[in-house]
């Protein structure tokens, strides 16, 4: 039974922002599954700023992805059919053959998931990688102690959401985000638990933070980088920590950003900034996950989605992604 299935290429390397042009549509069928494969229907995809880096044909920590082939990414699918004893027909799995409608991968590049815990998508969220990297940032990479003032930038994305209920749970006892706009920084305080909210578009982020946090701040999640990592770095307290996440503001750069013009500062304060990857932490999914289906369950945790549905606005998701069109992460349903 070969499938028909379609799937998003990228046709030609983004210079700074990507267009709508920079990707194609694509009719493909499918071979069937072979020996220890298995045939997947898509039923859910993940759109992640990280994608734009591999765009680029530089070397990374993840490969480029290559012109005139389907990307790659999370995704969450039926088993249509297989010939794998471990994967049975039926099962959800999680796997990285994103940005098509169906998969034919190795049973060991899928993971069943227990959907009786969560709905599917929520391990492409917050009982996933997203998850994952807040729960690492806050518990390892710049661990929060009791009484802390944690400050995290991207508040309202996928990882900032999560980030600061995670905060909380280790402790933290004011929580203060940034976001873009003041319907999402109403939202932080409204619904998401934040303390305080801060709207960097609406400028003076320095004083917008000095403002929030009287006494300083004592951990810094920066998602954002650049003008972000500058004013926590002049809002850090004495041995204060940075876990240095993402820098989503420079993504599109086609030209050197200039760093923080304040670094100096961490000699002075004994800062400690560390970059991290999620992966280097995989670790901790055995201690996060029971942590987080829990929270889910008592509603210290939301699972909070923006979701479009169907592969052919996958682009413009993703292209909305990079500018805010979401609040927690952004999904695309391909199969309900
Ligand atoms: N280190 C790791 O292992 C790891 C793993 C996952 C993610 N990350 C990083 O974590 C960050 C968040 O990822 P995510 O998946 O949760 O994405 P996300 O925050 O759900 O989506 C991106 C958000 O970035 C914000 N944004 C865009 N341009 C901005 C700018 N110039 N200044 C400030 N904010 C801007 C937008 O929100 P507004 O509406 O508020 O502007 C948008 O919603 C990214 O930097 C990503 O690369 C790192």
């Amino acid at each position: 039974m070969s499938v028909p299935s379609r799937e998003v290429h990228l046709v030609a390397r983004p210079s700074g922002e990507p267009k709508p042009a920079d990707f194609a549509l694509v009719e493909a069928t499918l071979p069937d599954p072979g020996q220890g494969q298995i045939l997947v229907r898509n039923d859910w995809m993940s759109v992640d700023p990280y994608m734009r880096g591999r765009m680029n044909d530089v070397k990374s920590y993840v490969p480029p992805f290559r012109l005139g082939e389907a990307m790659d990414g999370g995704a969450v699918g039926t088993v249509i059919a297989s010939n794998a004893e471990s994967v049975p027909v039926g099962a959800t799995v999680l796997h990285s053959g994103g940005w098509r409608e169906h998969a034919v991968l190795d049973a060991s590049q899928a993971r069943v998931v227990d959907t009786a815990i969560a709905p599917p998508q929520t391990y492409l969220g917050v009982l996933g990688m997203v998850g994952l990297t807040a729960y690492a940032g806050l518990k390892e990479v710049a661990p929060v102690k009791e009484g802390d003032v944690v400050f995290i930038s991207g508040a309202a994305g996928a990882v900032g959401l999560i980030a600061g209920r995670v905060a909380r749970h280790l402790g933290a006892s004011k929580v203060i985000g940034s976001a873009g706009g003041p319907a999402k920084t109403r939202r932080l305080v409204e619904e998401f638990g934040y303390d305080a909210a801060i709207d960097y578009r609406a400028g003076d982020l320095p004083g917008q933070l000095a403002d929030a946090a009287t006494d300083g701040i004592d951990v810094y999640f920066d998602n954002v980088g650049g003008d972000h990592l500058q004013a926590a770095l002049g809002a850090l307290n004495t041995f204060g920590r940075v876990a240095l996440c993402g820098a989503i503001s420079q993504y599109n750069a086609t030209e050197p950003v200039p760093g923080p013009n304040n670094l100096f500062l961490a000699v002075g304060k004994r800062l400690t900034l560390r970059g991290f990857l999620v992966r280097d932490h995989q670790h901790l999914a055995a201690e996060y996950v029971p942590l987080a289906a829990a929270w889910l369950r008592d509603g210290t945790l939301r699972s909070e989605e923006t979701v479009v549905d169907g592969l052919d606005n996958a682009v413009d998701a993703f292209l909305g992604l990079l500018h805010g069109a979401n609040t927690g992460k952004m999904l695309i349903r391909l199969s309900s």
